[in-house]
């Protein structure tokens, strides 16, 4: 059975962006593949969090994330610091990543740009998230887009290694939906639904008041020529429109197009077709998050999990590296 791996952050709310890019896709794949799925708390302190706040939100994505339908009894769901095997393959793989592969991601030069201070370990988050995917011979990986560029340095670093110390690692792919890959920011089309966006206007999270969903969408940023069709470059805003209806429909965004004449009738749709994805999901979150126990039970029994495959392909890559056992 392929094995399938992805991962997401605590920090901020989780927007439409994660769901339909990413976490829609891995609620599929917990059915058909061996699906380990991480709440990356590890990642998150990249940037500094405030510690209760970083608690918190690992407890609270985690509900979130079984309120979207993640199964713990039929996929793995666990936290990155529960596990300590994924530091330990990190180092192994920052010595296997060159600086000049880190100095070209793209997101790196987006956040450091953000912020005044920026850490070394936001310059090597893709070697760590390289350790995330190769420690579970992962064939597949779903994720939004934006996280392209990091999957394509796992797999040269992944072959690297490879060459290097004898076969260790699988090879992973990428897996990135046709609809819904790259949810725009509903605004400023041009840049990408995202955690710190500074629009509230332009991002809707999955817990936003059902109402406000529908007047940001609503008054969603469009254009002025009225034609309806699916064409990001020229049309981003109606482009994004149809992605999101796409995604919330199944359906490809060229396919969401058919049949509409104006803008209102498709904004009329994408909205309805939105909180009818939310409005299940909010009324589930809401029980969970009624026990925080169970949450953090489940958590340790999806750690007991995680390890059992994490244990032997971290022992597997030290001995190929040339590790004395101890
Ligand atoms: P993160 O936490 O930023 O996002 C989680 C997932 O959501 C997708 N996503 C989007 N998809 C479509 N449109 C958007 N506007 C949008 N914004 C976010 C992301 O592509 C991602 O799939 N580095 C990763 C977390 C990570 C990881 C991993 C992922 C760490 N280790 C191993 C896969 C495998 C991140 O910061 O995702």
């Amino acid at each position: 059975m392929a094995r399938v791996f992805s991962g997401i952050q605590p920090t901020g709310e989780v927007h439409l962006g994660n769901l339909l890019g990413a976490i829609r896709n891995w609620i599929v794949d917990q059915h058909e593949a061996d699906s380990v799925y991480c709440v990356v708390d590890l990642h998150a302190i990249t940037q500094q969090q405030d510690p209760a706040e970083l608690r918190n939100s690992t407890l609270r994505l985690t509900q979130m994330l079984m309120a979207i339908g993640l199964d713990p009894d039929v996929c793995t769901l666990f936290v990155q610091s529960h596990v300590h095997e994924h530091t330990g393959l990190s180092w192994l793989l920052e010595c296997t990543t060159s600086f000049g592969e880190l100095r070209r991601m793209t997101q790196f030069k987006d956040k450091s740009d953000k912020t005044d201070f920026v850490s070394a370990g936001l310059f090597t988050y893709p070697s760590l998230m390289a350790a995330d995917i190769l420690l579970y011979d992962t064939n597949r990986v779903p994720v939004g887009d934006d996280q392209r560029q990091h999957l394509e340095l796992t797999r040269d670093v992944a072959v690297r290694f490879n060459a290097r110390y004898g076969n260790t690692f699988v090879v992973p792919e990428a897996a990135i939906p046709r609809a819904g890959a790259r949810v725009m920011d509903l605004q400023t089309p041009t840049n990408k639904m995202s955690k710190s966006s500074l629009s509230p206007q332009g991002t809707i999270n999955l817990l936003d008041d059902l109402k406000s969903v529908e007047k940001k969408i609503m008054r969603a940023m469009t254009d002025t020529d009225g034609d309806v069709r699916y064409d990001v470059a020229s049309k981003p805003g109606v482009s994004n429109l149809l992605s999101i209806l796409g995604a919330c429909t199944d359906r490809t965004p060229e396919d969401a197009a058919e049949g509409y004449a104006q803008y209102g009738a498709l904004k009329k749709d994408t909205a309805a077709a939105v909180v009818e994805t939310l409005r299940p999901i909010q009324a589930r979150f809401a029980e969970l998050s009624n026990d925080p126990g169970e949450t953090a039970r489940l958590l340790a029994i999806g750690a007991t999990k995680a390890r059992e495959v994490a244990g032997p392909v971290l022992a597997r890559a030290r001995e190929h590296m040339g590790f004395l056992t101890s």
